[in-house]
C-alpha cells in the first residue's frame, strides 16, 4: 500500500503501526522501515523483512525532544546536543530505559534515539502514538533508500506500506553519537558534522572503523559499524584523486568488462567516452554529493553494470566524511589513490617472431619492472580456446588428451597469412583482455612500471594501453637461427614461419622506438636507457 502525506492517508500509516505493523515512512535523511519501538513482537517483523542481523540495533525515533527521557537517561549533554541539532539528523546513544524491549537495543544497555526533522515523520510518530523503531528501509545489505520507489523496490507488497514523502532531503543517515562512552565518540558521520558537534563535545572521538576497515577480531563499539553496508552488485572501486588522472586510469581499467559503469562528479560526466555515466552531485559540493550518493549505486544496479567505478574524495570532516564512510562500505575499502597510479607507467614490447623481444623483458624484470609475456598468457587460456580452435583448424592440432599440439596448430595456422588471421580473430580479443585484466591488477596494487610483451601488440589494441611502445627486430638470419632452435623446426619450416608475418615495416610504422637486438652489450645498456625513460 503506497501512502500519500495527505491528513487522511497519514492517519492510516499512523494506525497500522500503532496496531503492530510495518510502514516505511520518509525522514530527512532516508526512508525508514518503522515499527511500534515498545512491541517486540512488531520489532521483530522489521528484522525478518530487512534481513537484518539481530545483533544489530534499532534507532527509536520520537517527535519531540522533550520524550528523550522516557526512553533513555538524558545527561545534560544529550539536553545540550538535543537543543542545538533537534529535530534533526542525530542519534544520541544513551542508556536505555527498562521500557525499550531487548530486541530494539539487541540487548544492549544503551539503545539509539533521534528527533527528525522531517514534518510528514514526526506527524505519523505523534498520531502512531508511540516512539517508532526504524533502520534504513533496504534489505541489509544494499544501499539506503532516498525516494518511496526504492523501498517498494527492496520490499514490494512484503511490508504493510510506504508513505511516499518525495525524495529525502539529506541522502545519508543520520551522524550517530554515543555518550556513554568516555570521551564521547562519533560512531557514524552523517549531516551533522564533527566540527559541528566538537562545540558541544570538545572531547569528541571518531571511531577508527568510520574510515578504516576493522581488523578481524576487533569489537565495533557499534554494531553497524561491521556489518557490510550499501553494497552493488558489481565489483566496485573507489577511484579518488585528481580528475585527469582518474579518468585516465578508470578509462584504462576498464578493459574487459562488459557493462562498465562510472559514478562520478557533476564535472566529469564527459570524461568517460563509451561507458556508462551517472553524477552524483558536484566535485566540491560535498552536500549534493550526500543527497545523489544512494540514488546512483541503485542506479548502477539497474543498469546491470558488471564494474563500478566510483570517483570519491578522501574526506576528514565535513559532510564529506559521511560521503566518504558510506563509500568505503560500498566498494568494501576497495579504493585506488589516481595520483598513485598516475605513475604505472607502461612500455609495451613487440617485433616479429625470433627477434628476441623476451630479452628485453628479461631485462626489464631485473631492472625492476613488472612483466606480462602475452605468449604465457596465450599459454595459460590455451585450454579455454581449444573448441574455438579446433572447430577452425580440424581435430588433428589436438593431442590424445584433447588438448591442443601447439606445433601442430603452428604448422597449420601459419602455413599461409589468410590462416595466421584466421587464428588471431580468436586469440588476440581473449589475450588482449586478459593481459589488459592483469595490468589493471598491477595498477591496483600501485606498481610503478610495467612491460608488456606481444607479438600483436597493435593488431590486438594493447598499444593504446602503453605510454611508450618499442619494436625489437634482429636480422633475417639470426631470427632464422633463433626459431629453428627454440621450435625444433627445420630451415624451410621457420622461413614459412617468417614469412607468414607481418613485415618488420609494420612494427616499426606503428611503434615509438626500434632497437636492433644483436645480442651485444649495446643492446643491453640501449635497452636500459629506455626502460628508465619510463
Ligand atoms: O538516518 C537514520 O539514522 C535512518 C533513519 C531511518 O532515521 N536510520 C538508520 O538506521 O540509518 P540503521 O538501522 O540503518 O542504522 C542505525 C545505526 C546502526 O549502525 C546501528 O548499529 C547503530 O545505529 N546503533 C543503533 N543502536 C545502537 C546502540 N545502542 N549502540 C551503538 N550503535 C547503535
Ligand atoms: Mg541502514
Amino acid at each position: 500500500m503506497i501512502f500519500s502525506t495527505s491528513e487522511k492517508d497519514i492517519a492510516a500509516a499512523a494506525d497500522i503501526l500503532a496496531h503492530g505493523g510495518i510502514v516505511a515512512i520518509p525522514t530527512e535523511t532516508v526512508y525508514g522501515l518503522g515499527a511500534d519501538a515498545l512491541d517486540a513482537q512488531a520489532v521483530a517483523g522489521i528484522f525478518r523483512a530487512k534481513g537484518r542481523p539481530a545483533d544489530n540495533p534499532l534507532i527509536v525515533h520520537i517527535a519531540d525532544a522533550e520524550d528523550l527521557d522516557k526512553y533513555a537517561v538524558a545527561t545534560p549533554e544529550a539536553y545540550r546536543l538535543a537543543e542545538a541539532f533537534w529535530p534533526g539528523p542525530l542519534t544520541m546513544i544513551l542508556k536505555k530505559r527498562d521500557v525499550i524491549p531487548d530486541i530494539v537495543s539487541a540487548g544492549l544497555d544503551t539503545v539509539a534515539i533521534r528527533c527528525p526533522s522531517d514534518p510528514t515523520a514526526r506527524r505519523i510518530i505523534r498520531l502512531a502514538g508511540v516512539p517508532i523503531a526504524a533502520p534504513s528501509a533496504n534489505i541489509s545489505g544494499s544501499p539506503s533508500p532516498t525516494a518511496a520507489k526504492h523501498v517498494i523496490h527492496d520490499f514490494a507488497d512484503r511490508i504493510d506500506g510506504v508513505v511516499d514523502g518525495g525524495p529525502c532531503e539529506r541522502g545519508v543517515e543520520s551522524t550517530v553519537v554515543s555518550l556513554v562512552s568516555d570521551p564521547p565518540t562519533l560512531l557514524r558521520p552523517g549531516y551533522i558534522t564533527p566540527e559541528q558537534l566538537r562545540e558541544y563535545l570538545p572531547r569528541l572521538h571518531i571511531a577508527q572503523a568510520v574510515v578504516r576497515q576493522l581488523p578481524d577480531g576487533e569489537k565495533a563499539l557499534s554494531p553497524g559499524l561491521k556489518h557490510k553496508h550499501y553494497a552493488p552488485a558489481a565489483y566496485t572501486t573507489c577511484v579518488t584523486g585528481p580528475a585527469e588522472h582518474a579518468a585516465r586510469c578508470i578509462n584504462r581499467s576498464a578493459y574487459g568488462y562488459r557493462d562498465i559503469c562510472v559514478i562520478c562528479f557533476d564535472e566529469e560526466k564527459d570524461m568517460y567516452p563509451g561507458l556508462t555515466v551517472i553524477t552524483y552531485g558536484g566535485a566540491d559540493d560535498p552536500a549534493a554529493q550526500a543527497r545523489g550518493l544512494f540514488t546512483a549505486l541503485r542506479t548502477a544496479d539497474a543498469h546491470g553494470a558488471d564494474r563500478l567505478f566510483v570517483r570519491a574524495k578522501a574526506y576528514d570532516g565535513g559532510v564529506g566524511l559521511a560521503v566518504y564512510n558510506r563509500l568505503l562500505r560500498a566498494c568494501g575499502f576497495n579504493v585506488i589513490d589516481a595520483q598513485k597510479q598516475h605513475m604505472t607507467k607502461v612500455l609495451g614490447v613487440t617485433g616479429p617472431t625470433g627477434s628476441g623481444k623476451s630479452m628485453l623483458l628479461q631485462l626489464a624484470a631485473e631492472n625492476g619492472c613488472a612483466t606480462i609475456s602475452a605468449d604465457e598468457v596465450y599459454a595459460y587460456l590455451l585450454p579455454e580456446l581449444t573448441d574455438d580452435i579446433a572447430a577452425e583448424f580440424g581435430s588433428d592440432i589436438l593431442d590424445r588428451n584433447g588438448a591442443i599440439c601447439r606445433r601442430a596448430l603452428a604448422k597449420k595456422a601459419f602455413s599461409c597469412p589468410e590462416a595466421t588471421a584466421r587464428l588471431c580473430q580468436i586469440t588476440h580479443p581473449a589475450v588482449a583482455q586478459a593481459v589488459k585484466e592483469r595490468l589493471s591488477r598491477l595498477q591496483d596494487e600501485g606498481t610503478e612500471r610495467a612491460v608488456i610483451e606481444a607479438i600483436a601488440l597493435v593488431e590486438s589494441g594493447l598499444s593504446a594501453a602503453c605510454d611508450l611502445t618499442l619494436t625489437v627486430y634482429s636480422e633475417y638470419e639470426v631470427r632464422l637461427r633463433r626459431i629453428m632452435n627454440r621450435d625444433g623446426l627445420t630451415r624451410e619450416q621457420a622461413k614459412e614461419r617468417i614469412d607468414a608475418q607481418k613485415p618488420l615495416d609494420y612494427f616499426i610504422s606503428h611503434t615509438d622506438l626500434a632497437l636492433l637486438n644483436d645480442d651485444t652489450p649495446q643492446f643491453k645498456t640501449e635497452a636500459a636507457r629506455i626502460i628508465s625513460r619510463l
